[in-house]
């Protein structure tokens, strides 16, 4: 019996990653994507996915688009150039999609593809939780057949849009707050792990010699380091969605704790922030938060995974 990927994103340079990543490995089935606003506009998002599917082959992997504005409040801007480009793949030479999304409907798409797996399904979230809050309130039937629920986003002990916040979750903290109130359970891949892993421009070179993959990858990659150069200082970047995507399909690459876990959507100074209380003293768990991963072990199954996924494209 395998495992049912269910991925929830906004590419996004390290959600094209992620992507590759959940594609190459023969571990789990990719059995469906939905795309939502946040690193850059739901027109981009889902033009992303569907030409990112179609340069790795894999026009096989049904989409559905889902919400561009978030779940209860005007989208907010972060101030500062988009990280990903304006187009979400830093202005990428990648053809215009031939393939079309298969439903408008994200949440009743993601119900459906829950419902009808014969595997158990693992529902990623690598952007903000838009989808996934309006899931539980149309399909809340779902829930319990969902085996397993990993997002990338929030942080136990710090942030990046704010210093107590991070973007997914600050780009719709109502989203999340339904999201962690709901009975999902999420495995909050955040900063705290993330941040721990710096992916240094050395790593990539091998995309030299990878032919149109290293070509696109060289490219968006590039850019994402020339960002976090440019914001940290080193020629790195942080991958923040192959990280959570390397949880879901390896379970116990990281080192997780139970937490009770509630977003502030009030706060002047920590609106966003996933407030994370490991005490748990009243006993009440929500969710596990992540902390730790062994950065060589990720890079080596990431390299060697997206390299087998190269060698299959012309
Ligand atoms: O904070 C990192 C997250 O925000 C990642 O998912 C990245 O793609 C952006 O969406
Ligand atoms: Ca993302």
């Amino acid at each position: 019996m395998g495992r049912a990927i269910l991925i929830d994103t906004d590419p996004g340079i390290d959600d094209a990653v992620a992507i590759a990543l959940a594609l190459a490995v023969p571990d789990v089935e990719v059995i469906g994507i939905t795309t939502v606003g946040g690193n850059s506009g739901l027109q981009y998002t889902t033009r992303n996915a569907l030409r990112l599917l179609e340069f790795f082959g894999r026009t096989d992997v049904p989409v559905a688009s889902g919400y561009d504005e978030p779940y209860a409040r005007p989208k907010m801007e972060t101030g500062y150039e988009p990280v990903h480009g304006h187009d979400g793949l830093a202005g990428v030479n990648l053809p215009e999609p031939t393939t079309k999304v298969v439903s408008t409907d994200a949440p009743a798409f993601l119900a459906e593809k829950i419902r009808i797996s014969p595997d158990p399904v693992t529902l990623v979230a690598i952007g903000p939780l838009t989808n996934i809050a309006h899931l539980v309130d149309q399909h809340p039937d779902v829930i319990p057949m969902i085996d397993r629920f990993v997002i990338m986003g929030g942080a136990a002990r710090t942030g990046n849009v704010t210093p107590v916040a991070e973007f997914n979750i600050w780009h719709d903290p109502e989203a999340a707050k339904r999201v962690f109130a709901s009975g999902l359970k999420p495995v909050m891949v955040g900063l705290d792990v993330t941040h721990s892993v710096k992916t240094y421009e050395n790593l990539w070179e091998w995309l030299s010699g990878a032919g149109r993959f290293g070509e696109v990858f060289g490219h968006i990659l590039g850019s994402y380091t020339d960002f976090y150069s440019s914001f940290y200082g080193e020629r790195m970047t942080h991958q923040h969605d192959a990280l959570a995507m390397a949880e879901a399909i390896w379970p116990g690459i990281m080192t997780l704790e139970d937490a009770f876990i509630d977003v502030e959507c009030q706060g002047e100074l920590t609106l966003g922030m996933t407030v994370t209380d490991t005490r748990l003293r009243q006993g009440v768990v929500n969710g596990q938060v992540a902390w730790t991963i062994d950065g060589d072990v990720f890079h080596e199954r990431l390299m060697s995974a997206l390299s087998n996924l190269a060698a299959t494209i012309n």
